[in-house]
């Protein structure tokens, strides 16, 4: 592969959003270091977090370097194992979370860390595989964390999902309901029979009086709501929490991290939580074959080639995506 050239997508600092991506032609990544395999890319699935990198909000910490050529989350087949790799060759169809400073996905190849590479069951598309590193096992982290049991051990729980319709609400709604929870979640008004679709037991149009307050319909009080909307202020969650009831939020701005602070130092019993996922293999593992099993559905908004990924992107800054954005090469 050395000396060879591949197609990608790159940017060559902070923002200018969809307009600042260039299609390029660069070498082919090739000698995997120590733990690495190159990646043929077969699908990649974009995430709110990559164009947030682009923005500066990581700055200056992430990228790492520029030009960078963005995305994480990948389904590929193995063309070339580093030193040390003895669990993937040449051939093998994978599903891989890439180092998210370093990027890569937007390309024909890639470089993987092979402990966050899994095998794909033949029964899961590389699109639906692609969607599961970030999306997936930060629904299923979020979910551990508001205290369900996948093991169908502990009490039933009640549990808000804003944002359902999104890339990690609809995989958090079904996994939820594998969990044995009580599931009220909120979406846009053209997206209620989907969600409900998706298991969920009670629905809020977020736009109505109702959504907006995030008051269940029948009245009950969250054990924890896993908070993928855009921000919310406290006030509107808390007469909503059971008494130790607490909100795990995906995206703490300041007004979030403020509130995080008082209810720690007051010891209150209700709580708003910042989460932050890593990617695990173990985790991917298991997603994969609920996937395979029929019992997860990766829900795909749209695909578009990587000589439109610019559109992919765009959409992905507009935030209105049901399900995942899927870009392949
Ligand atoms: N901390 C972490 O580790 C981590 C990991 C993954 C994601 N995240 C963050 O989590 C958030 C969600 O990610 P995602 O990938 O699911 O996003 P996404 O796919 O872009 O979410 C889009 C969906 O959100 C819905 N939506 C927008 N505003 C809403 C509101 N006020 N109430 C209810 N639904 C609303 C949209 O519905 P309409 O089209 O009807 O408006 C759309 O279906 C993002 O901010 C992301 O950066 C954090």
């Amino acid at each position: 592969m050395a000396g060879k050239l591949m197609r990608a997508v790159q940017y060559n600092g902070y923002g200018g959003g969809t307009a600042a991506l260039k299609q390029v032609e660069v070498p082919v990544p090739s000698r995997p270091s120590k733990g690495e395999v190159v990646l043929k890319v077969e699908a990649t699935a974009l995430n709110p977090f990559d164009w947030k990198i682009q923005k500066g909000v990581l700055r200056p910490f992430m990228p790492k370097k520029f030009p960078f050529i963005p995305a994480n989350d990948v389904a590929g087949e193995v063309v070339e194992v580093g030193p040390g790799v003895e669990n993937f060759k040449p051939g093998d169809k994978v599903i891989a979370g890439l180092n998210v400073g370093m990027g890569g996905g937007l390309a024909e190849y890639c470089v993987a860390k092979a402990d966050v590479t899994v095998l794909r069951p033949a029964e899961v598309s590389a699109a639906e595989g692609a969607c599961l590193p970030a999306a997936g096992t930060t629904a299923h982290g979020i979910l551990i964390a508001a205290g369900l049991k996948f093991d169908g051990s502990g009490p039933q729980k009640n549990i808000l999902i804003t944002a359902a319709s999104g890339g990690v609400g609809h995989l958090a709604v079904q996994l939820a309901k594998l969990a044995n929870a009580h599931v009220t979640a909120t979406c846009g008004a053209r997206n209620l029979d989907f969600v409900r679709s998706l298991g969920a037991d009670e629905v809020l149009d977020y736009k109505t009086p109702e959504g907006a307050a995030l008051k269940s319909p029948s009245g009950k009080k969250y054990d924890a709501v896993i908070q993928c909307a855009p921000p919310v202020p406290w006030s509107v969650f808390e007469p909503n929490l059971s008494r130790t009831g607490k909100v795990l939020d995906l995206s703490p701005g300041a007004s979030a991290m403020w509130t995080f602070a008082v209810k720690k130092i007051t010891m209150s019993k209700k709580k708003l939580v910042p989460f932050f996922a890593s990617v695990k293999g173990e985790n991917l593992v298991f997603l994969a074959e609920l996937v395979k099993q029929g019992r997860l559905k990766v829900v795909i908004d749209c695909k578009h080639p990587l000589s439109d990924a610019g559109a992919a992107w765009a959409k992905c800054i507009e935030g209105h995506a049901t399900g995942k954005i899927v870009v392949e090469p």
